[in-house]
């Protein structure tokens, strides 16, 4: 089974990439399942339900969230019609929506994604190690079903790494989330699981972390907020990666970064492109 994962969008510019794209590369890499992270994509703050669909219209199987997933508040009342957003599943009991999903791939298997959210440098959310371990031993690879996508939106590398051992041979990939910027670190480790420390926005990368660069300059200048974050309009690299599962076992084989368009050096996964 081919997963295809797209880190967080950012704005218009990261949304018009996305949706321009993610449709060519559905087909050229002829992915089973797509994922991708939505939590940037109104105005660089949270998801609207008009962008939600726009996404999956464009391909996506599920959209995954972070902490600006309420940003816009209407979020909070359609997440409840959308099983195919998801939220952290370590927000506390109660909140909205949910944070894993069982969902049929294109060849027909099944594939468990679970969106957790770190805690160092975060919010003080539920321990989501202990969230993930729930969400692993209710529905374990080939119990339960083929494959495992963990989407980690986390600030810290450390924590990221540890949710990744902390899982594998559990899970087919964990992917970090949340910092915007590409990690040069995926590989498959020693248990099979698929692994990177994040896989990139999609958005303007001339820019901080996707937003104007004025007013984050200011703000570290003087510390005065002046103005509002707004998203970069440049053009957006797309950036994610692309894992190729073994379907005998769940387990990743090969994991390999995506980034196409904007300003970043351009790749592709060798192992999905046919012999030119
Ligand atoms: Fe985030």
């Amino acid at each position: 089974m081919r997963i295809l994962f797209l880190g967080d969008v950012v704005g218009r510019s990261g949304r018009a990439a996305v949706l321009e794209t993610l449709p060519k590369l559905r087909e050229r890499y002829r992915a089973d399942f797509v994922v991708v992270n939505g939590e940037n994509s109104a105005g660089g703050f949270g998801i609207s339900e008009a962008i939600f669909n726009e996404l999956l219209d464009a391909g996506a199987d599920v959209v995954t969230t972070g902490n600006h997933v309420w940003d816009q508040r209407e979020a909070l009342v359609f997440i409840e019609r959308h099983d195919r957003l998801l939220r952290p599943v370590n927000f506390p009991a109660g909140t909205p929506g949910r944070g894993a999903g069982l969902f049929k791939a294109a060849n027909g298997m099944d594939v468990l994604v679970v969106n957790a959210q770190g805690r160092v440098f975060m919010a003080d959310l539920d321990d989501p190690f202990r969230a993930v371990e729930q969400e692993l031993s209710a529905c374990g690879l080939k119990s339960g079903t083929d494959a495992i996508l963990i989407d980690f939106h986390a600030e810290a590398t450390s924590e990221k790494q540890a949710m990744a051992h902390f899982v594998d041979g559990r899970a087919t990939a964990v992917i970090g989330t949340h910092t915007h910027v590409p990690t040069a670190d995926e590989f498959v480790l020693n248990g099979g699981t698929a692994y990177i420390s994040d896989a990139g926005m999609c958005g303007d990368f001339d820019s901080i972390l996707g937003m104007d660069k004025e007013e984050p300059i200011a703000r570290f200048l003087t510390k005065i907020h002046s103005r509002r974050f707004a998203p970069s309009m440049g053009e957006a690299t797309v950036c994610g990666v692309a894992i190729e599962v073994d379907d005998a076992t769940g387990l990743a084989k090969a994991i390999a970064p995506v980034r196409l368009g904007g300003r970043l050096s351009q790749v592709e996964p060798a192992f999905w492109l046919d012999p030119a």
